[in-house]
């Protein structure tokens, strides 16, 4: 997340052409034919899945696919206990409260979290609900026409207690709502369905903070703190209060198959934000919304440094979608427990401020390292690649301006951008610059040819880059920094 202004990065949303495909596929032959040299390596994939299959499996994703993440989640048995929320007393017109009826279900179905777990299906309606908690070895399942609606009454978004990484809810000091659908130290939990919709009806959130009478930080769609193996699959998510998927302090977590949308100009409603979390894998997913489409955080400031919980192997791939005022994917700016080991391919992003985007400051600490950014494509956004610093945005007077992130590793390569207005744009941290940098067959069209790339603190080596890069990225450094060993 980031304040408005920050997100906007001081450009104004203008309008755009739709290029025809005829021109884009023309675009690539040419960029292909330019660019005859034998591929060259690029990062080894650190990333190891440490799960094997098991037998008797209900939900698989396993693909045994090189070109897929998903077999970071394990499968899991057959539930024992499949019941419908209607035999909880739900009713789904879309006015009757079923928040009773979720926790009543919830609670049931706790006992059988060591009896062969069990499913709660939703069936077609409209089933208004405030914040529930989900279980362990449980499913939620989201049948066709199913839509879960938050409640528009913020008492049904309990305030909890801040995350230990942030120190104080992320808008406001102190505790945070919770999130619509929330869940805290669970084990083997399936989020899915056949394309069933949770719709946060965010609107009254978002007002409240443009009015400025948000008492304490927005709730997500979906937060699960402290899980671990995790599938959220094959749903649509709508008008998250906040960022719209957290997981925070989990690992092997698969985001499959997901739709996420949210008006263009909600404030920090991003699609996606691993943060302090271990084996994610974000993949197939189309998301629209009024900040970053994926985000990865790993904690804020002297917080962030003292729980000391990076975000590490994280894969996202085969991400599309737009949002006008920030990143496609961007990483930071709260990376004080460290982010290391990302690897972030065939995205396609439109219409966006910017497509990569690296932000960092003084006072977080932390380190960003081991970062393999490839197979881009974007039309249409200003900004194709940017690094930047500072917004003064700090959880209290206790950061310590001694606290220098520390960046290594970072390696861009095979960026095809049109319509971009502006060369990159590298701000690096004083006395913390970028190291061993690589930028490698990036091609921005549109930029005038006479745009210089902005550099500052920053160091590495580009080659096969238009528009030609600055001099800190020439005849600097080595070609090794695209293929790290
Ligand atoms: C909607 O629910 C409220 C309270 O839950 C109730 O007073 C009202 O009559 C309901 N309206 C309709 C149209 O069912
Ligand atoms: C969940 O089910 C698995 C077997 O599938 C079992 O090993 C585990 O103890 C159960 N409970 C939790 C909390 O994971
Ligand atoms: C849900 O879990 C949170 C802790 O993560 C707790 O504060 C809250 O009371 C729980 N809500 C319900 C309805 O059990
Ligand atoms: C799921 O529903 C959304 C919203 O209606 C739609 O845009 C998307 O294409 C659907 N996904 C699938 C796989 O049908
Ligand atoms: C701010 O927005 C909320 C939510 O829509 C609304 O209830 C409240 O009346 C608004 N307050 C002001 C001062 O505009
Ligand atoms: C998504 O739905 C499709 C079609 O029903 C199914 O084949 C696939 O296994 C599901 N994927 C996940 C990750 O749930
Ligand atoms: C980055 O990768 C190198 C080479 O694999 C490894 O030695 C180093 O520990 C990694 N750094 C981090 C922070 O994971
Ligand atoms: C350069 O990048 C473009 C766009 O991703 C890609 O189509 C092309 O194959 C790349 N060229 C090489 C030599 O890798
Ligand atoms: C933007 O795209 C259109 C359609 O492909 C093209 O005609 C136009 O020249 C492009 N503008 C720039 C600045 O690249
Ligand atoms: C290499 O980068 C350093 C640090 O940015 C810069 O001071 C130096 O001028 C660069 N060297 C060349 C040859 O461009």
């Amino acid at each position: 997340m980031e304040s408005e202004k920050a997100c906007l990065g001081g450009f104004v949303v203008s309008n755009f052409m739709r290029p025809s495909w005829v021109i884009l596929l023309l675009l690539f032959t040419l960029v292909t034919f330019l660019s005859f040299q034998p591929p060259t390596t690029v990062f080894p994939i650190w990333v190891l899945s440490g799960w094997s299959k098991s037998d008797d499996v209900d939900v698989d994703v396993h693909s045994g696919n090189p070109e897929s993440c998903s077999d970071f989640f394990r499968g899991v048995p057959q539930r024992k206990l499949v019941m419908s929320i209607e035999d909880f007393g739900g009713v789904g017109d879309g006015n009757t409260s079923n928040t009773e009826s979720f926790r009543r279900a919830i609670r049931y179905m706790q006992r059988f979290v060591d009896q062969g777990g069990s499913q709660l299906n939703i069936p077609r309606g409209r089933w208004l609900t405030g914040s529930f908690n989900l279980t362990s070895n449980f499913t939620l399942f989201l049948e066709e026409g199913a839509v879960i609606l938050g409640s528009q009454d913020p008492k049904d978004w309990p305030i909890i207690e801040p995350l230990p990484s942030y120190g104080r809810g992320r808008e406001r000091l102190g505790g945070r709502h919770i999130s619509l659908i929330h869940g805290n130290g669970l084990r083997n939990v399936v989020i899915t369905g056949q394309n069933g919709t949770v719709d946060g009806q965010g609107k009254m959130w978002w007002e409240l903070w443009w009015n400025r009478t948000l008492g304490h930080t927005r709730g997500h769609l979906l937060e699960l703190m402290n899980s671990e193996n995790v599938l959220i699959s094959n749903l649509t998510f709508l008008n998250s209060p906040f960022w719209t998927i957290h997981p925070v302090y989990c690992s092997n977590v698969v985001i499959k198959g997901m739709t996420i949308l949210a008006p263009l100009n909600a404030p920090n409603t991003d699609g996606i934000d691993p943060d302090s979390s271990t084996n994610v894998c974000i993949e197939d997913n189309y998301i629209e919304s009024g900040d970053d489409l994926v985000a990865i955080k790993s904690g804020w400031d002297q917080y962030g440094i003292t729980m000391g919980r990076p975000s590490t192997n994280i894969i996202v791939r085969r991400v599309s979608g737009t949002t006008p005022t920030c990143s496609g994917v961007g990483i930071g700016s709260e990376m004080s427990g460290g982010i290391s080991n990302i690897l972030i391919e065939n995205l396609h992003i439109w219409h966006s401020a910017a497509g990569v985007r690296i932000k960092s400051d003084k006072g977080r600490g932390g380190y960003i390292a081991n970062v393999s950014i490839r197979n881009i494509q974007m039309e249409r956004v200003k900004i194709p690649i940017r690094f930047s610093r500072g917004s003064n945005d700090h959880p209290d007077d206790g950061w310590d301006p001694k606290a220098i992130p520390q960046f290594t590793g970072i390696s861009i390569s095979n960026v095809i951008s049109i319509n971009s207005t502006k060369a990159p744009v590298l701000e690096g941290v004083e006395d913390a610059s970028f190291e061993g940098l690589c930028f490698k067959n990036i091609t921005l069209l549109g930029v005038a040819s006479s745009a210089k790339w902005h550099c500052e603190y920053v160091s590495g080596f580009a080659d096969e880059v238009f528009p030609v890069p600055c001099p800190e990225l020439q005849n600097n450094g080595t070609s090794s920094w695209c293929s790290p060993p």
